[in-house]
């Protein structure tokens, strides 16, 4: 059987890591995969995520089945913290299900979109996450394009965005991204929101929603703003969240999948179906991640502890965008790379080419993805100089 499978290339993202690992030049830069790095180069554990461990392990009492749906405690606070205190919680049309981390809630969303239609259409930014369009491949669905980033000029495509959302079908899916667009750091601004809310309102395609940076943006409420928006106006809706990046629960594998539908008893009818799909993929979620989301989400003080840690986050990465752009121009850089700092999250592309990328990893032993995407999260005052001469030696 295994006879005739060919060898595959590695993640264009995760293949990144054991590069990076293999490498020993002191001088080392890591920029690719999205994960949070303090000034020392180190992914620590949150504190309120210490307390919250120590608190599970002394009150645990049972490690029976939980059940598809996951801890029901977790689902509701995620559904609080996705939509505050939005009328699709107080009319009861949403119903969240713990999934295993952000992929996990995007497989189950493609799945139940599935189950939905079979072979309903999709349609995701260009560009997107690279692993967005191989998994709702792998669920069955069709993937379409629709313009986002203009990459000639570092901005969002906004115009080519609408008018291709005007031609989609009632019957597709459109994924938007809630903040934080990976890979480009271009948001949507609430105008634009609107905008697209109005049109996904006359259409009556489904919006799927991927928050998988909630609070890394401008905060909590701000990066979530887009979403309540749309969710406001249409009468059905997914919405794909992930613990991994907030709280910093990146192997605990914890994220959810929230559906909205157009009344109670319709939403607990595709809920049923939801419930089906998980079964069948995973049959239940882990527990323990969701365990520590809950405990700091339904504590006063460990939520503000949180609310602290991810601000401290959020500052550093926001300060890293305005050191690098500072340090290119120090280095006698004359391109503009000012647009960095009107951009949102963990990434940016450099707007470099793909042979530059690959003499930034050859001869200077910095990381990024092909298409130049960084992790402004990978910068560190410590190495932006050596970065900053790296990319001024390539250019
Ligand atoms: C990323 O885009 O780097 C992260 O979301 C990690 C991943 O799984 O690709």
């Amino acid at each position: 059987m295994f006879g005739s499978l060919k060898a595959l290339p590695a993640d264009p993202i995760l293949g990144l890591l054991a590069k990076y690992r293999e490498d020993s030049n002191p001088q080392k830069i890591d920029l690719g995969v999205g994960v949070y790095k303090d000034e020392a180069g180190h992914t620590a554990i949150l504190k309120c995520v210490k307390t919250a461990e120590k608190h599970r392990n002394d009150t645990e009492d049972t490690k029976v089945y939980i059940g598809p749906t996951g801890s029901p405690l977790f689902n509701d606070e995620m559904s609080k913290l996705i939509f505050g205190d939005h009328k699709v919680l107080s009319e009861n049309r949403a119903r969240t299900v713990s999934t295993p981390g952000g992929t996990g809630a995007l497989r189950v969303a493609a799945e139940f979109i599935k189950s939905c239609k079979a072979g309903a259409t999709i349609w995701v930014s260009n560009p997107t996450w690279a692993n967005h369009t191989g998994l709702f491949e792998a669920a069955g669905l069709t993937v379409k394009t629709y313009p986002y980033y203009d990459h000639e000029n570092k901005c969002l495509d906004f115009d080519g965005m609408l008018a291709a959302l005007k031609e989609v079908s009632a019957d597709d899916a459109v994924l938007l991204h809630a903040c934080c667009h990976n890979p480009s750091g271009m948001d949507l601004n609430q105008e634009q929101w609107q905008q697209v809310t109005e049109v996904a309102k006359d259409i009556g395609f489904l919006p799927v929603v991927d928050m998988a940076y909630q609070g890394f943006g401008t905060g909590l409420d701000e990066d979530a703003a887009g979403l309540r928006l749309l969710a406001n106006n249409v009468e059905e809706m997914v919405v794909c969240s992930s613990c991994s990046k907030n709280f910093g629960l990146y192997r605990e594998r914890i994220g959810a999948t929230t559906i909205i539908g157009k009344s109670s008893t319709a939403i607990d009818i595709a809920y049923s179906v939801l419930l089906s799909v998980v079964r069948v993929i995973y049959s239940m979620p882990p527990a323990h991640g969701a365990a520590l989301v809950e405990t700091i989400l339904s504590s006063d003080e460990l939520r503000s502890q949180w609310h602290q840690e991810l601000a401290e986050m959020r500052n550093r990465i926001n300060g890293n965008r305005q050191i690098i752009v500072d340090k290119l121009i120090e280095n006698g850089v004359e391109r503009d790379f000012s647009f960095i700092t009107r951009q949102n999250g963990m990434f940016s592309f450099l707007g470099i080419t793909p042979e530059q990328v690959q003499r930034l990893q050859d001869e200077f032993s910095i990381y990024m993805v092909g298409s130049s995407r960084m992790s402004i999260a990978g910068i560190a005052k410590s190495n932006v100089d050596y970065l900053a001469q790296s990319i001024a030696k390539v250019l």
